[in-house]
């Protein structure tokens, strides 16, 4: 099959945090699809990461995130494109007093400071080259908070989705894009392992399942998640020379979920 995108970035760095899994998986295989050399970062090695450059890191702490920056500067000394793609929520069910201060500390580091520290160390570079991408990963939750288990993270993607457009002011003038998406539900094999649970709980069916996780977002108008391909797809297209003139804004893809305009 013909590659429509081959080449396009040719001779880039890209670093996509959470590389392994899930939407990382599939945006590190469509950036390095189109030519890019792709840097992966999570906390255990995948079984394969084929020509991808693995660094382990915990990039919750500071001292995982320092780590790092300085791999990749020491290794490839610049970098063209950034995605701040980990992040997700660990926190437990039980409504907003089962929410200790130790769940909303890490919540917000993962999907909050991560991607500030990250910005951070490897914007003075982009800078002084007045060029680079910098996509940040949020949720539709960031505007359609849900309650129970996600209320931190839902936060944390609100203070995301915030701090990109304030970062874009500061650094778009200055030569760097900064973008946010904002899927909606996507089927990862996490959230596969995570309707099964609910099915097994509930002794219930997956498609059952799928359905109150549907019908707990409101409704999909698309009918169904996802796939991590789709997402990465128009990341691969924001990061492109195709996009030049996009930048702090933010795009929700999320199959029609949020209900409003
Ligand atoms: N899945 C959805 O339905 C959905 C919907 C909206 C938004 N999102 C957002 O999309 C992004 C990707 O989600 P996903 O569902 O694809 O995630 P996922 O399948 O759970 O994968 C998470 C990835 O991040 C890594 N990771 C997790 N914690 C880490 C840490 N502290 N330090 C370094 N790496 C870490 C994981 O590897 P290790 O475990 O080995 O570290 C893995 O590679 C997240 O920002 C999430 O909030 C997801």
């Amino acid at each position: 099959m013909e590659n429509h995108f081959s080449n396009e970035l040719s001779g880039k760095i890209a670093l996509v945090t959470g590389g392994t899994k899930g939407l990382g998986k599939a945006i590190a295989d469509r950036l390095e699809k189109a030519g890019a050399k792709v840097i992966i970062i999570a906390r255990s090695k995948p079984e394969a990461n084929g020509n991808m450059h693995f660094i382990p890191a915990d990039l919750s702490t500071a001292a995982g995130t320092e780590k790092v920056i300085k791999e990749v500067q020491s290794k490839f000394g610049q970098l063209d494109i950034l995605i701040n793609n980990m992040g997700g929520s660990d926190t437990p069910a039980g409504g907003f007093a089962a929410i200790t201060d130790e769940n909303w500390e890490k919540t917000i580091q993962t999907n909050l400071i991560a991607a500030v520290r990250l910005d951070r160390g490897f914007l003075p570079q982009m800078l002084a080259r007045k060029s680079g991408v910098i996509i940040h990963v949020a949720s539709i939750q960031g505007r359609l908070p849900l309650h129970e288990s996600t209320l931190p993270y839902a936060a944390a993607k609100a203070g995301l989705i915030n701090y990109s457009k304030g970062l874009s002011k500061e650094v778009s003038p200055k030569g760097v894009r900064v973008l946010t998406v904002s899927p909606g539900w996507i089927a990862t094999t996490t959230n596969t392992g995570f309707l099964e649970r609910i099915a097994e709980n509930a002794k219930i069916t997956i498609e059952e399942a799928t359905k109150s996780v549907m019908d707990a977002l409101g409704g999909i108008p698309f009918g169904r998640p996802a796939l991590p391909a789709e997402i990465a797809e128009f990341i691969g297209f924001l990061v492109s020379p195709k996009a030049n003139y996009l930048t702090g804004t933010e795009y929700v893809v999320d199959g029609g979920t949020i209900p409003t305009i």
